[in-house]
């Protein structure tokens, strides 16, 4: 299959073509690459500007369309599992893990010489039933819960040691007002379950990253300094956060913070120790789609793209997914869609070229 930059209507001149090659670009084929030009797949550009170019992979179309599989072979030198590393998906049942889907991800991200973000270990949502069950009829106790949680964390992180660079160990644990969210976790076990957890990841696994990662902290508001006061108490406690992670859920009908906010509130982590990602990226809009979306959406990733290219930090630039094919945008945000940078067809939208223009300039 071929994707023409003509295809998209009205926006680039230049007819050049990005071939969906017939061979895999290993990382160490990035630096190297011949062709100088802007029009090279997003994980080669990436790696000149020096950070890697991730998305979330749904594995059900990975294993059920060519297309899909084979961009993400050619276009990304990150993967994380969409779903398939959570708590739900891995131990649908007490006891019972269901590694096969998040080790074929390791295994192929292994073979297309890509990294893998560890997604997630804990959060309030997709939650095995029998824990949430277990724990709203008292079954499972308090204390029980804590020791459920510190098992999830072994078990998952040795299980997948040393193939997974960045952890993310608490997802969304902040709420948009600012306070410690309310949640399973919470209420049960208390405010220093986030110290624990990280404690308990750094002992399974002491070489990977373990990032703090949620929605709504581009810029710096209330949840954004909610966030710098929680890792700088943390660090004070000698907690091993090493990482903070901006999901970046945009949406053309909220408009943006600037570029330069983005990289500022990444600096103040960074300046407390840490390092930064991207890590869910997608710029969805009320449907249907027009060329002023199209447009303001180009320039919604790229404040984010650009933010994490100014920020000394930033490691990584994942994509909640790369085509409007498979987004979960549409079920999630009714009457909401078409975040990706490429269209349902594959064709890339006037986002993909922003994203290319950007990494490119920052390569050079
Ligand atoms: C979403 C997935 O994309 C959906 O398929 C699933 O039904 C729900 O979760 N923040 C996160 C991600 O940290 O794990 C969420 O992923 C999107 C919001």
């Amino acid at each position: 299959m071929k994707v023409t930059r003509t295809a998209v209507a009205g926006i680039v001149a230049a007819a050049v073509l990005i071939t969906i090659g017939t061979s895999t670009a290993s990382a160490e084929d990035e630096p190297t690459s011949e062709n100088t030009s802007t029009d090279q797949p997003l994980r080669v550009l990436a790696a000149k500007a020096g950070i890697a170019f991730g998305t979330a992979v749904n594995m059900d179309a990975y294993n059920n369309d060519t297309t899909y599989r084979e961009l993400i072979g050619q276009e990304f030198s990150s993967v994380t599992a969409e779903n398939v590393m959570k708590w739900q998906l891995l131990e649908p049942q007490r006891g019972v893990y269901n590694w096969g889907p998040a080790d074929q991800l390791v295994r192929v991200a292994n073979e297309n010489g890509q990294k893998v973000r560890g997604h997630t270990l804990i959060w309030h949502n997709q939650l095995p039933t029998w824990l949430t069950n277990g724990v709203a009829s008292g079954e499972i106790t308090p204390d029980e819960l804590r020791q459920l949680l510190k098992n999830h964390i072994f078990t998952v992180m040795r299980h997948f040691k040393g193939k997974i660079h960045q952890w993310d160990v608490a997802n969304e644990v902040i709420d948009d007002s600012g306070n410690l969210r309310n949640t399973i976790w919470l209420q049960n076990l208390g405010p220093s379950y986030i110290a624990d957890a990280f404690r308990w990841a750094r002992k399974a696994d002491p070489d990977a990253a373990l990032y703090l990662n949620d929605y709504n902290v581009e810029g710096p508001n209330a949840k954004a300094d909610a966030y710098y006061a929680l890792v700088k108490q943390l660090l004070a406690d000698d907690v091993p956060v090493h990482g903070f992670g901006i999901q970046g859920h945009l949406g053309v009908q909220f408009g943006f913070w600037p570029a330069s906010a983005v990289a500022d509130n990444m600096k103040r982590f960074e300046a407390l120790g840490l390092e930064t990602a991207v890590t869910e990226a997608d710029v969805r809009m009320i449907m249907p789609p027009d060329e002023d979306k199209l447009a303001a959406q180009a320039r919604g990733y790229s404040t984010l793209v650009q933010g994490c290219l100014m920020a000394k930090r930033c490691r990584s630039f994942t994509v909640w997914g790369f085509t409007d094919k498979y987004s979960w945008v549409p079920g999630t945000f009714t009457g909401q869609g078409a975040a990706n940078l490429l269209a349902e067809d594959f064709q890339p939208k006037p986002a993909y070229y922003a994203v290319q223009d950007d990494l490119a300039r920052a390569g050079r």
